[in-house]
Order: C-alpha cells, then structure tokens, then sequence
C-alpha cells in the first residue's frame, strides 16, 4: 500500500469516508458517503466545482479510491472536468478490481435511471493492491466473486474449473493470479470493442439482463449486485437449454458453481416474471425485436441473442424456483 499512497497523494483523491479511514494515511480532497446514491449528477457537481474553486489545472490529476461506486464518479469527474484530465483507478473491492476498474466506462445516476449520464474515459493507470480486500465484508467478496465466475462461464472454462475445486475467498491461494486472468479477460473483450458497437463486448453482461431486472424491481436493496447476476446466470443457462442453445445439465452445472461460492441461484418465487419483464424490455441490449440476452451456448461460450421468447423466459424461471 505505501507505493501506492505516495503514488496518489499528489492527485486530487476522491474516496469513501469509511475506506478512507481504514487504508489512507491522509485526508482525501473529496469525501463521498458510501451508497449508489452517491453517485449523482449533485455528487459530480461537488467534486468539479471544489476542484475548481482550489485550481486544480488542465495537468492536475484525479484519483479514484475505492469502489466500483467511486471508481464511476470519479472517473466522470474526471472525464468532464476541463474537458478531460487523467485520473488513476485505485480499486478497493474485488468488484471493482476484476470488473468496474477495466474498461473506462464512468458513470452516475439521474432522474432515476442508472448510470445514464456518463463517458468513456480510460484511466492511465489502475493499481491493484489485494492486501485492500482484507476489510472487505464477506457479502461485497461475494458479489464480487459472482463477476469472476462469470468470466470462467463466458470465456474462461479453466476458471470455471478452478473456482470450482475452490471458490474465491480472502485466504483461497493463487487470489492474486485470478484477479490478474479476470482483468486480461476483460481487457480482450473491451479491445474488440471498446464502445459496444459490434454485440462482443455484451457478452459481459451474461447474467446481467435477468440480473439487472431483479435489483430494479426490488428497488436495488434486497440484494448485492453480484448476488442478482449469480441469479440471472442460472436463469438464462435454463434459457439456452430451454432454446436448445445449451445442452441439459449446463444450468445444473452453474446453479452447483454458485452454490459452491454462497451465492444465490434460485428464482425468488415470491417476485412475479410478469413485472420484470417490463424491465427487460428497458435492457440496453434490447430492441425492437425484443428482449435480446447474452447467453451460453456452453461453458466458455457466450453470445447476444436478440429476440428472446417470454415463453422460454417462463419456462425457465419455472425450473430455477421449483
Ligand atoms: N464502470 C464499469 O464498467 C462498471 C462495471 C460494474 C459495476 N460498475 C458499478 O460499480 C458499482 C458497484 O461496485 P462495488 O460492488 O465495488 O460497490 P461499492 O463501490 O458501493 O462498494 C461496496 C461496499 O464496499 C465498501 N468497501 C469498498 N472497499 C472496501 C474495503 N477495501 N474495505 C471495506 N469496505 C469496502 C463500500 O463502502 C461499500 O459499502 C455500481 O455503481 C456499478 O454500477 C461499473
Ligand atoms: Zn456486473
């Protein structure tokens, strides 16, 4: 951590007050309350606006400490101030190490939608410091581990493999390693197609269609967001099977991989199919053809597929709760 520390002390540092404590041996320029609703429109007008009362210039720098939250505001400040200046991502949960830190989408909530305002703006450097996962709480490790086990289901079945002869934890040896094979894996996928336009880089978002729709209807606090993908990658396995894109047993194999990790897999039965559907339909991947879902077709195979039946959705939510 002392490498890093120095590192960004010169930079204006935005952190969360609690993560700041414990690991920053100074007091950041911007303190920002831990919570989704921190990262605003409001939030992003504080950070600019001080950093533009104390003159922060055009080769001023930025640093983000913390998590995926503090990973996207700041990175936005970041983005629009003087037009763009350069930032460094310090990531602090395995989230936003393995995830929210690769790719330079930055972010924050407005008038209710998610991250609907927001840029590309690449970082010039992400420092990853595993020793920060040590004051993680064991629910954030999870959601956290969710993202890794997507890309073992996507992209990576040696991953798979692994993580199922042992799933991730503070003391699982090789942690180091695992994080490394994430960010190469997602750092391919983004160099194929950096801004989304060619339908590869959605294959990140396995899990997430059914996912995203279960923290938006339960109002993004009944779970982690990790916890909802784990869900919403069991589910849409069933839908490749009930598709006959995957054979019978892949959703079977997914379901033991996230029971293995502690994490939830099981459609929550007392949540109606009908009123996430509608959440779906608002899916950045959806069109005018439909819900549109990136699905495996087997493990380490994975691709968007437009035009998904609500039928089939059905169907397979039925076998995730039975
Ligand atoms: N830009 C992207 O590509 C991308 C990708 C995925 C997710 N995201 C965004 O990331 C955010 C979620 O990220 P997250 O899961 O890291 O959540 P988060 O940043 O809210 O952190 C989760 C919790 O962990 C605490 N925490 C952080 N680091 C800690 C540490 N080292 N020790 C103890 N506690 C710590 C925080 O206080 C918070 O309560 C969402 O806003 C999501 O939209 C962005
Ligand atoms: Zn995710």
């Amino acid at each position: 951590m002392g490498d890093i520390q120095a590192k960004i002390q010169p930079c204006w540092v935005v952190a969360e007050s609690r993560v700041a404590r414990r690991w920053l041996g100074f007091s950041p320029q911007s303190l920002v309350a831990p919570g989704e609703a921190s990262k605003s429109w409001a939030s992003a007008g504080r950070i600019v606006g001080a950093m533009a009362r104390a003159g922060v210039r055009r080769d001023g720098r930025l640093a983000a400490f913390g998590g995926g939250m503090i990973g996207d505001l700041a990175g936005f400040c970041a983005s629009i101030y003087m037009r763009g200046i350069s930032w460094i991502q310090v990531p602090t949960t395995l989230l936003a190490m393995v995830d929210s830190s690769v790719g330079g989408k930055t972010a924050v909530h407005s008038g209710g939608a998610k991250n609907i305002i927001g840029s590309f703006w690449q970082p010039s450097e992400v420092l990853i410091c595993p020793e920060l996962l040590q004051s993680l709480p064991r629910r954030e490790w999870r959601s956290g581990a969710a993202e890794v086990w997507k890309y073992g289901a996507i992209m990576d079945p040696a991953l798979w493999h692994e993580l199922e002869s042992e799933p991730l934890g503070p003391a699982r040896p090789g942690l180091e390693k695992i994080i490394a094979r994430c960010i190469q894996n997602k750092a391919a996928v983004v160099e194929a197609d950096e801004r989304e336009t060619s339908g590869r880089r959605a294959i990140l978002n396995f899990g997430h269609t059914i996912g995203h729709a279960l923290e938006a209807a339960t109002a993004f606090k009944r779970w982690r967001h990790g916890e909802a993908i784990a869900i919403g990658m069991a589910v849409e396995t069933a839908i490749s099977e009930v598709i006959g894109l995957a054979d019978s047993g892949l959703s079977q194999r997914i379901c033991a991989g996230m029971e293995r990790q502690g994490l939830p897999w099981r459609a929550p039965e007392d949540l109606q199919l009908e009123a996430l559907i509608p959440e779906m339909k608002r899916d950045k991947k959806a069109g005018a053809d439909g819900i549109a879902m990136s699905l495996l077709s087997e493990l380490g195979a994975c691709r968007l597929w437009r035009n998904v039946p609500e039928q089939a959705i059905k169907e397979a939510w039925q076998k995730c709760s039975a």
